[in-house]
């Protein structure tokens, strides 16, 4: 029998078009859990747990005993939920050491103060490039995959990867690479990486955004696939066009809904500022930094 196989549960959230994941190994019930979801009302600047509970209860209904909680970037369209698992059922918050660059970059853009996350990392595990490490029985390493963010890692678990925003469906392409330190050449070079793992691995995937011809939400694909199918890259694709292609496409997107409560929470893995001196916690909107 393959004790390499996890088993791998999605939870898609509708407002952000995001994958969560609970990966476990069967054997040992171990778990991780993969880009989570805090609810958050823009308009009221509110919070809730909806998304993050189905994770809890399915953990709990199954007897898992968590012990990851991994982010594959600085997610710039939702909140992870980190902060809140952490405290229902364990597990260490886990991201790439390369954070440490998102981290110094939105200091800076925030003007908070850098010192803070230098002196007391809130994360409590950086990863370095391709470490190894366990999920009970399972084998898994990461892949450091900057492109659309420095700090973007995936992470291979038993027979799946699971590559964050560097990969969509094979009909939808790749992710932006227009954010602070993001880099088209970056993203092209790691997504060779991946083409480079096993042609069966099962590839996860973070967003779906459905194609004009498609109106079901997958998240799931392989590496055979994409390295055939990708509408941006696939074998054959040259460096230069693909550049080419994402930054002309880059140039026309708006900046993401969430992107400055999102980054200002999640580069702190998942923690909320301090309260002020009346007791309320406040984020940071610097005003025309981005362009709209
Ligand atoms: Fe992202």
């Amino acid at each position: 029998m393959n004790t390499q196989i996890p088993l791998v549960k999605s939870f898609f959230d509708e407002a952000t078009h995001t994958f969560s994941y609970v990966v476990s190994d069967p054997h040992s019930k171990k778990s991780a859990v993969i880009d989570s979801v805090l609810d958050y009302d823009a308009a009221s600047a509110t919070t809730s747990t909806l998304q993050a509970d189905r994770l809890i209860d399915y953990i709990r209904e199954n007897s898992l005993s968590n012990e990851w909680i991994l982010e594959t970037h600085v997610h710039a369209d939702h909140l992870t939920a980190s902060q809140y698992l952490k405290e229902q059922i364990g597990g260490k918050i886990a991201i790439s050491h390369n954070i440490k660059i998102v981290q110094a970059t939105f200091s800076q853009i925030y003007n908070l103060d850098l010192k803070y996350f230098n002196m007391s990392q809130s994360f409590d595990y950086l990863f370095q490039d391709n470490e190894h490490f366990k999920i009970g029985n399972l084998d898994a390493y990461n892949i450091p995959t900057p492109g659309h963010t420095p700090a973007c890692l995936s992470y291979v678990i038993g027979d799946a990867v699971f590559v964050g925003d560097t990969l969509f469906m094979p009909d939808y392409g790749t992710a932006r690479c227009d954010f602070p330190n993001g880099s088209a050449a970056q993203l092209y070079d790691s997504v060779q990486r991946l083409y480079d793992l096993a042609d069966n691995m099962r590839m996860f995937l973070c967003h779906d955004y459905l194609p004009d011809n498609r109106d079901t939400f997958i998240c799931e694909t392989d590496i055979k696939t994409q390295k055939h199918c990708n509408v941006h890259i696939h074998q054959g694709t040259a460096k230069i066009d693909f550049i080419h292609m994402r930054e002309a496409k880059d140039a026309t997107l708006a900046m993401p809904k969430l992107i400055l409560p999102a980054i200002q929470i999640n580069m702190d893995a998942g923690k909320f500022p301090p309260p002020e001196s009346n007791g309320q916690r406040y984020l940071k909107l610097p005003l025309n930094y981005f362009k709209a």
